[in-house]
């Protein structure tokens, strides 16, 4: 993928990001709020389970910020808010988003990850939009072995309905470009961490549920390595790619950090304060890749990014956040979250 588009005026930008309301949207808008002054930002977000006004309740009143709540595959409401808030540019982080609810449920991914995608762009393009960035991840890629690290070149493999979802998007995000000059790009980005997080992932779900008392469980024989980043150094990543990077290009964004699953096991259990009975073994996840490591050489070199929170403090901090910010997590660990897990780990007999 290669071409150029018109520069984007910056100033007084109005940036429409979809799924601000999740974990890695949320301190996106919170970080280009804080950094540009003079632009607005409209969140579009269909406020699923993992969606939550919370994670935004410090921003929400600024005059420079919108939400809509809506689907981002329904068309007609997106064409309305596209008329009214006439963005200049759109970042798109709405998905679903979990690998095992997409073992549970794929048709769901399908709809929001790709029909959702193609209702975006369509948008994008009868507005005249200067940029649409496609946040995708470093899941397209499959699996690795023991060595190797994913390029923006490797073949795209994904073997979760989850990563199918996201590949299918990222070659739409192809597609527009080449066929209808959308000034288009996508990141790939690995395992983030940070506060906010939705504690089914493992960090958050770990934390919150050694707090609780109960065993954590590690899927298979807990050797999967993650190559884990800050959600901060993500937010940056994808404001210099919206800033600095070229349309139709692809931008890898990771932390350098890997790690296996039972490392960070084993480092929350000291964080909390918990011996290796309070860990379990549990039946591996279908289809459970191996090992992502990301090659970020092209962001590195040509936009001048690379992740600055070390993984000790990040993590260190990161659990001081959970357990200080415990009705938060309370909150969002009930209802459908609640039902989603126990109809998971009763199938697979993990708890
Ligand atoms: P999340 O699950 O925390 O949040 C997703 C957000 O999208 C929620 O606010 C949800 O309400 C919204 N959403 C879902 N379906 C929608 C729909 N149909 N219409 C409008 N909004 C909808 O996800 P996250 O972890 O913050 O991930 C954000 C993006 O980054 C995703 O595209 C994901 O694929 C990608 N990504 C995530 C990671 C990670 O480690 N979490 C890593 C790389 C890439
Ligand atoms: O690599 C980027 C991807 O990272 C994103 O695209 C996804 O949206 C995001 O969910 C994440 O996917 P993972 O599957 O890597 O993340 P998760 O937190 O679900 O799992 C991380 C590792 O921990 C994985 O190897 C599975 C393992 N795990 C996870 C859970 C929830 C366990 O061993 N036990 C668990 O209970």
């Amino acid at each position: 993928m290669s071409g150029a588009a018109a520069p984007m005026k910056t100033d007084g930008l109005t940036l429409l990001v979809a799924g601000g309301a999740g974990f890695i949207g949320s301190n996106f808008v919170r970080h280009i709020l804080g950094e540009h002054a003079d632009w607005r930002l409209v969140n579009v977000d269909k406020l699923t389970y993992a969606g939550n006004l919370a994670n935004l309740a410090d921003v929400a009143g600024s005059p420079r910020y919108r939400f809509h709540r809506t689907d981002i595959c329904d068309a007609g409401e997106i064409a309305r808010i596209f008329a009214e808030e006439k963005p200049d540019a759109v970042v798109n982080f709405a998905a679903e988003t979990h690998v095992d609810r997409s073992i549970d449920d794929p048709g769901l991914f399908l709809r929001t990850n790709i029909l959702g995608t193609q209702v975006l762009m369509d948008a994008a393009r009868k507005a005249g939009v200067a940029r649409y960035l496609q946040i995708s991840t470093d899941e397209v890629y499959g699996s690795l072995g023991p060595t190797g690290r994913f390029s923006e070149d490797s073949p795209l493999r994904p073997n979760s309905p989850y990563a199918a979802s996201k590949t299918a998007a990222d070659l739409l995000v192809r597609a527009y470009f080449k066929t209808y000059g959308l000034p288009a790009f996508i990141t790939r980005c690995s395992n983030n961490y940070g506060p906010y997080q939705f504690p089914e992932k493992l960090i958050p779900f770990f934390v919150t549920l050694l707090h609780e008392g109960k065993p954590v469980p590690v899927y298979g024989d807990g050797m999967n390595v993650r190559d884990w980043i800050h959600v901060d150094d993500h937010s940056r990543a994808v404001e210099a790619v919206l800033l600095r990077g070229r349309p139709g290009e692809i931008y890898n964004v990771g932390g350098g950090n890997e790690r296996t699953n039972m490392e960070i096991t084993k480092l929350l259990l000291a964080a909390m304060g918990k011996g290796e009975s309070s860990m379990k073994f549990v039946p591996d996840r279908p289809g459970h890749d191996r090992r992502y490591a990301i090659d970020d050489t092209k962001i590195r070199t040509g936009l001048g990014v690379a992740p600055k929170v070390s993984f000790d403090e990040g993590l260190r901090a990161t659990v001081r956040w959970y357990l200080e910010n415990e009705p938060w997590w309370h909150a969002v660990k009930s209802g459908e979250y609640q039902s989603f897990y126990d109809r998971w780990y009763v199938r697979k007999d993990r708890v």
